[in-house]
């Protein structure tokens, strides 16, 4: 069999391991033969592939990015569509696809997979958002990173007793900031999933204060506090009535250090969150889901993507990643907040 393999949307740690553990079982155990769509959904709609022979996946899991290039290109779009796609298999000879992406592509694969084509999916995400997977390779990464990059913030903080707020990724979720926060013991952690009010959180930096600490926060990017003046977003402002500016985190540092008097810096970890040398955690998942993905390849399960349930590796229909986030349930968040102030 001939397998073509796309790694499409954000990239994330981890995602050159899956492709290692895809080629290295798929010509070991099954003989197949594969090829690496380039960029994503782009390489499969105009049939732009690269050979993925044994050596081009030598030493790679400790790669970050990936080696095929990825884009957030939809299938559908433009020149796209289920036809076009047919059309290149046919003419490449390529059999079936490995799609290694979140929720955006999951959802593509599943509309092509309904019009025929064979395609199973590796779910990705470094938010750790997706449902029907216990964890996401990349997430792991991203959470040690920042970690890191929190516990620096702190040792500047406590030399200029400021207040610091560390931004991190998590549009819709806060599970890097949860953990992260956790792990760095933040005297506060703001995540999409509570609607936090200013209040409290200047009550928590002035806990930290009385008790002689530099005041640290983390805060996800998608978090929203509970207190919107909509009149203000009309006016080009921020929720508190500011200029507004790039992150969430700067515009709670002028607001924090004007209701406590507390000088206050915002730093965003941005996409240095993404990048850079998986964990060995992700190493291992990624390689393990890449090789349970050729599996469902031979056992003809289109339509499915591999998933972490507890320590095993199952088989679930897109359908099951599809929908639903996987947001912090109230549980996990009550359990930190015990520690914040
Ligand atoms: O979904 C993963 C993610 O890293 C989000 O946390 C972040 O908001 C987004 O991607 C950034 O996307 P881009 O790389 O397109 O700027």
């Amino acid at each position: 069999m001939k397998i073509g393999i796309l790694t499409s949307g954000g990239d994330c740690p981890g995602l050159n391991a899956v492709i290692r553990g895809i080629v290295l079982k798929g010509i070991k155990v099954y003989g197949h033969e594969f090829v690496g769509f380039r960029d994503g959904w782009r390489g499969v709609v105009e049939g732009d592939i690269m050979d993925l022979p044994r050596q081009s996946v030598r030493g790679i899991s400790k790669q970050g990015g990936t080696i095929l290039g990825t884009s957030r290109t939809n299938p559908f779009e433009g020149n796209g569509g289920p036809e076009v796609i047919k059309a290149h298999m046919e003419r490449l000879g390529i059999d079936a696809m490995i799609a290694i992406g979140g929720e955006g592509t999951l959802a593509a694969a599943r509309r092509l997979t309904d019009a025929g084509l064979k395609i199973v999916g590796v779910p990705k995400t470094v938010d750790n958002d997706l449902d029907a997977t216990d964890y996401t390779f990349g997430f792991d990464t991203a959470v040690q990173i920042a970690t890191e990059a929190i516990d620096r913030l702190r040792t500047t903080g406590e030399s200029h007793h400021r207040c610091m707020i560390a931004e991190v990724m998590g549009r819709h979720v806060g599970w890097i900031a949860l953990h992260a926060g956790m792990a760095t013991g933040a005297h506060a952690v703001l995540i999409p999933e509570q609607r936090t009010s200013i209040e409290q959180i200047v009550e928590w930096v002035q806990e930290a204060r009385d008790r002689g600490r530099a005041p640290l926060i983390v805060v996800a990017e998608g978090f929203v506090p509970d207190h919107q003046d909509s009149a203000h977003s009309e006016r080009g402002l921020d929720t508190f009535g500011r200029p507004r500016l790039g992150g969430i985190s700067e515009q709670l540092a002028p607001e924090i250090e004007a209701r406590t008097g507390i000088e206050t810096r915002a730093t965003i970890l941005g996409h240095i969150q993404r990048g850079g040398v998986p964990s060995s955690f992700d190493r291992v998942l990624a390689t393990r889901l890449g090789m349970a993905a050729v599996d469902s390849v031979v056992e003809g399960r289109w339509g499915t993507m591999v998933s972490l349930k507890g320590t095993e590796i199952e088989h679930v229909p897109f359908e099951a990643a599809l929908g639903n986030l996987k947001t912090v349930p109230q549980h996990r968040y009550d359990e930190a907040a015990i520690l914040f102030g």
